[in-house]
């Protein structure tokens, strides 16, 4: 090997004029170059590379020994350097990521037998030629995020044979082949969200009997099929996030994670065992229908309009940590609706306009340790009573107001809270007066308000920008 690289730079010392020699990482495009990687790396990073499209770079005289990273910062790197790999035989993590990489030349990988994780994330890649990672074979982690890919072809992966994390995510990826995937028989977390997907072959993932992570954010889905995971007997953790659903069965036998925000969703249907579920921001009115709600560790609700709870919804989640119930549109909470919360750690109320409530809706909640219940209409006398005979008594961890001052009347421990304006009405202090409520729901819709008034404040100021920019 080594006698190879002598004779070829020899060859290219005899061959070219010496001008060639001595171009400078700054000349222009289209030559033989040598780029001394030693003089730009040290301890494996490597500054202000520049390769041009058609660059033929000879990176050293003789292969580097005993180098297992590179990292490539501020660089402008059009293609991986042909020899890279024989330069570097026992290179095996190769970070590239923001290097205004274009295109893959092959053979590429030729050599790269050590390589066990590729970072290509964010640069200018359109396609994955065939049998590009031809060399590659001991590949486990590749990362092609943040490129311009608009379609992966069925050999586009070929010889990838031991990849176990693939990220895809933030691509154009309109469509993908029914045999992407199929030669990844060890692939066990697969990322394509933020990409132009409406649908998945059926049997895509037939081969990948280790899929545990699944991420389908952000992608133009109108339907999921939990159908194309059936096989999959470890599979954990799926992100469906930012599709637009409305309605959603999930059925799995186990899953770890799912999330599914900001999907608009009005019904969702749950079978099999589920740990942890992530809604917030969607349009739920009811509560999400999991037979196996015994099995709940984690419910995040937050941002939906759930309004007030009606009758004992929570009864059969027994085993809840966390629960987040901030900004569903709550005025009150009923006084059994924790009642089986006895494992609860961490509950959210927060950003509802709840005034009051009765004191013994905490008494089942013996485990909790995180209350978050700044950005209500509390009374303050109701505080008060919350304060010290749970929050600090109990010594848990809660949050402060963020509640502009000028509206509020006064704050407990940094909560902010209002008294009542009707001294008389003071003496049912069991729960909202009907003359407290009122003024609860009138504070919300001003709170709202202002919160829209500012919006278009803001919009109107940019407007008068620009036009004063345009002046
Ligand atoms: C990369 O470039 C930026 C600005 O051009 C500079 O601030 C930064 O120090 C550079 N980083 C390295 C590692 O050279
Ligand atoms: C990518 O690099 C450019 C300059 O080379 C820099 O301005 C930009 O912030 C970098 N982006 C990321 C995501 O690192
Ligand atoms: C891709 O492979 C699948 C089988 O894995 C085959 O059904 C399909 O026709 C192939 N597509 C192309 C474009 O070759
Ligand atoms: C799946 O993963 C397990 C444990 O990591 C491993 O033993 C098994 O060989 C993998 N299966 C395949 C098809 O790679
Ligand atoms: C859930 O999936 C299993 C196995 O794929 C199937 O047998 C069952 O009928 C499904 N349940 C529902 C309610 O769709
Ligand atoms: C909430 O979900 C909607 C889709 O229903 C989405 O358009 C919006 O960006 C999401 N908002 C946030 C803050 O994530
Ligand atoms: C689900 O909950 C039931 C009842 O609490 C319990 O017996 C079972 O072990 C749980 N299953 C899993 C996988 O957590
Ligand atoms: C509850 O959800 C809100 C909104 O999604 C979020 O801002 C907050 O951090 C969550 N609370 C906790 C304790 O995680």
């Amino acid at each position: 090997m080594a006698v190879l690289w002598w004779l070829l730079s020899l060859l290219v010392v005899l061959i070219l004029p010496p001008s060639y020699h001595l171009a400078t990482p700054s000349s222009g495009s289209g030559q033989l170059r040598r780029l001394w990687l030693q003089d730009h790396c040290s301890a494996g990073i490597c500054t202000n590379v520049v390769i041009g499209r058609s660059d033929y770079v000879i990176l050293s005289q003789a292969p580097i020994a005993g180098t297992t990273m590179l990292t490539f910062l501020n660089s402008s790197i059009a293609k991986i350097p042909h020899l890279l790999f024989d330069t570097f035989p026992d290179l095996q993590v190769l970070r590239m990521e923001n290097c205004s990489l274009e295109t893959f030349e092959k053979p590429q990988f030729e050599g790269a037998s050590n390589l066990m994780s590729l970072f290509l994330g964010h640069n200018r890649l359109k396609d994955i030629p065939k049998n590009i990672f031809l060399g590659a074979d001991n590949l486990a982690t590749l990362h092609l995020q943040g490129n311009q890919l608009r379609q992966l072809g069925n050999h586009s992966f070929h010889a990838l044979k031991e990849v176990k994390e693939l990220s895809l995510a933030e691509n154009q990826l309109e469509q993908i082949s029914l045999g992407v995937f199929s030669g990844m028989r060890k692939l066990m977390d697969l990322n394509l969200a933020g990409n132009r997907l409406d649908a998945l072959p059926r049997g895509v993932f037939d081969r990948n009997l280790n899929l545990t992570k699944l991420n389908l954010a952000r992608n133009r889905f109108t339907a999921f099929e939990s159908e194309l995971l059936k096989l999959q007997p470890v599979f954990t953790q799926l992100d469906i996030s930012g599709n637009i659903f409305q309605e959603l069965t999930l059925n799995f036998t186990l899953l770890d994670v799912a999330i599914a925000h900001s999907c608009d969703l009005r019904r969702l249907t749950v079978y099999g065992v589920i740990q942890e579920l992530d809604l917030h921001n969607n349009s739920l009115r009811e509560m999400p229908h999991i037979p196996l709600a015994a099995n709940v560790s984690s419910l995040d609700l937050s941002h939906n309009p759930l309004g007030n709870l009606q009758g004992n919804p929570l009864r059969r989640f027994t085993s809840l940590l966390r629960l987040n119930l901030s900004a569903t549109g709550a005025h009150e909470l009923p006084e059994g609706l924790f009642k089986k919360q006895s494992h609860l750690q961490m509950l959210d109320i927060s950003g509802n306009s709840i005034y009051s409530l009765k004191i013994t809706i905490f008494d089942s909640l013996k485990a909790l340790q995180y209350f978050y219940f700044q950005q209500n209409n509390w009374n303050c006398d109701f505080l008060q009573l919350l304060m010290s005979s749970f929050v600090k008594r109990k010594d848990i961890s809660f949050m402060e107001d963020i509640t502009a001052p000028e509206l509020v009347d006064d704050y407990v421990d940094g909560i902010a809270c209002w008294y009542e304006s009707d001294k008389q009405s003071k003496k049912c202090d069991s729960g909202g007066s009907d003359a407290a409520m009122e003024l609860s729901v009138v504070r919300n819709e001003i709170k709202t308000f202002t919160e829209l008034v500012e919006k278009k404040f803001v919009k109107v100021y940019r407007m008068l920008e620009e036009l004063k920019m345009k002046l």
